[in-house]
């Protein structure tokens, strides 16, 4: 499967398909192979890069559109 970013309405980054996530210095977050992980995107997440559900509590709203 190839990799696909998806910007959720008001949540976050749905990545899925074959990815690693790392950090500033190259180093890898672990994360269950095949599932897809969620970036947060609103900020608010005590988990970041990941999301930690804060956006829906906080009424975090976003919904972009490709162009
Ligand atoms: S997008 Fe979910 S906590 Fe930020």
């Amino acid at each position: 499967m190839s990799t696909q970013a998806t910007i959720t309405k008001n949540g976050p980054i749905k990545i899925e398909g074959d990815f690693k996530v790392l950090d500033a210095s190259g180093a890898a977050f672990t994360n269950a192979e095949g599932k897809p992980v969620y970036l947060c995107r609103c900020g608010l997440s005590s988990n970041k890069p990941f999301c930690d559900g804060s956006h829906s509590k906080q009424g975090f709203q976003s919904e972009v559109k490709a162009v």
